[in-house]
């Protein structure tokens, strides 16, 4: 079945659950009735590194027509536009600074959101209540509380979602989850997420740079948010704001949605691994960290080390700065390990790779996982389909929540029992109330 292990009934139910609920009439706007070729009309939301190569993506598509854009950043704002109105050589685009106003425009079918980390729930979940279709970055969320408001979100106004999570439109990565999902290395004991360790520089900010004044036409006030105010400061501002956890999560939230969404995904054949990829969660962790001085500019951690307990017996561990940890996902199991990395993929037995890839073509594999045609394709195809995406916004939530726990268990310093049902730490108050964040006012969820 379309994008479904045979053998994982309850995805099954939940996919024809959500298939149903689609509304059968859809919207007469939808598909872009009231747009230039009956295309699918689409609003950027944050054009600067990331989201200008989200815009690329979707320039390069003919089923959708950018109609908007937004940046609380004029530079960047003008620059999207006037991309958008060269490539289709019109006037038609419109710039807006405020993306409640994008929002507010129903001839727009769905949005694309690239802002900084602290600034995806509250458009997201905007959006969503206006009834657009989601193209989200990850880490899905800045706090994992904000990731359940979103799943709730998404799932009561039945919209679309696609995280970018890119790496599942990949051949390697699926020809890894398929591999484990199809029980080559057994029933997975082990599971090794390696990510970066540190920080990079983005910007050529340095990281010692007095606070100044904003540059011209930069709403700093608005670009801030939700978060809690400070001076500005160039070390903190575009790209680099992720190494501040006013703003990100640092390399361990900057990858996970990456490498641990992989990691899942291996793991969601109950049969060999831990269960539906959505419903995955461990039930313990602990953490060490090493934190730079809380007023730096840059505070995230630079090493890390996250030890996982998952159902099954699975330990997890998700690392940065261990090199016995590879960049990448690893699974183990009792007849062997797959990695993968961008651009690499590897196997105790390496004819498993080649046997995988023919088996996949002849469509003799138990479990055959879904082949993108391009991860912003996906999305544009779901939003016709009313089917999930690769990367729906439950996965994304689940392939993150391992990380913002790994961060809460190093600042209490002690081991964190997780309901994964219930997404509550139990018995530890302390930790608790770092699975959210309070908002500056007047932003709220
Ligand atoms: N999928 C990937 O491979 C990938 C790669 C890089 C970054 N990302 C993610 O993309 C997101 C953006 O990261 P980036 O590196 O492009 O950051 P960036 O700083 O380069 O760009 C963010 C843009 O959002 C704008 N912005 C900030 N607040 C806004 C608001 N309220 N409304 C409208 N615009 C606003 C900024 O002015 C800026 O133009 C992050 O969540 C990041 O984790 C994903």
């Amino acid at each position: 079945m379309h994008r479904v292990p045979h053998t994982n009934r309850r995805h099954v139910l939940k996919l024809l659950a959500a298939s149903t609920a689609a509304p059968l009439i859809l919207p007469r706007r939808l598909f872009g009735q009231d747009a230039p070729s009956n295309k699918i009309t689409l609003g950027c939301i944050g054009v600067g590194w990331q989201g200008g190569s989200n815009l690329d993506s979707f320039l390069g598509l003919d089923g959708c027509r950018v109609v908007a854009i937004c940046d609380v950043d004029e530079k960047h704002l003008k620059d999207a536009v006037d991309k958008v109105n060269a490539r289709y050589q019109n006037q038609d685009c419109k710039g807006y600074k405020d993306f409640r106003e994008l929002l507010a425009r129903k001839d727009i079918d769905a949005v694309s959101i690239s802002t900084p980390d602290h600034w995806h729930s509250i458009p997201a979940i905007a959006a969503a209540n206006a009834g657009k279709d989601i193209f989200c970055e990850k880490p899905l969320s800045h706090t994992l509380a904000e990731g359940i408001a979103m799943v709730d979100a998404v799932q009561k106004n039945k919209r679309i979602w696609q995280t970018g999570s890119w790496q599942r439109a990949q051949g390697l990565f699926r020809w890894a989850a398929e591999l484990v999902q199809n029980g080559y290395v057994g029933k997975v004991t082990r599971v090794e997420v390696g990510l970066p360790a540190g920080h990079a520089d983005f910007e050529r900010s340095g990281k010692d740079k007095p606070n100044g004044p904003a540059p011209d036409g930069v709403d700093y006030d608005f670009w801030i948010g939700p978060s809690q105010m400070m001076p500005f400061n160039p070390c903190r501002f575009h790209k680099n704001w992720r190494w501040n956890y006013n703003t990100g999560g640092g390399q361990l939230m900057d990858w996970i949605g990456h490498h641990c969404d992989i990691a899942h995904w291996g793991l969601a054949n109950p049969e060999f691994g831990g269960g539906p990829d959505d419903a995955l969660g461990p039930n313990e962790v602990s953490a060490t960290a090493e934190f730079p001085a809380k007023d730096d500019a840059w505070n995230t951690a630079t090493k890390y080390r996250i030890e996982c307990k998952y159902p099954n017996n699975i330990d997890l561990v998700i690392a940065g700065g261990y090199g016995e940890i590879r960049s990448g996902a690893k699974w183990i199991g009792p007849n062997g390990w797959v990695w993968v990395n961008r651009g690499k993929i590897e196997a105790s037995d390496p004819q498993w790779i080649r046997d995988i890839q023919e088996r996949e073509k002849k469509g003799d594999l138990k479990v055959t996982l879904y082949k993108s045609p391009g991860h912003h394709k996906e999305f544009l195809d779901s939003i016709k389909s009313r089917k999930r995406t690769l990367t729906p916004v439950e996965i994304a939530h689940r392939s993150q929540s391992p990380g913002h726990l790994g961060y809460i268990a190093a600042v209490v310093g002690r081991k964190l029992k997780w309901d994964a049902a219930k997404q509550e730490i139990t018995g530890d108050a302390e930790a608790s109330k770092l699975l959210s964040k309070k908002m500056r006012e007047p932003w709220k969820i």
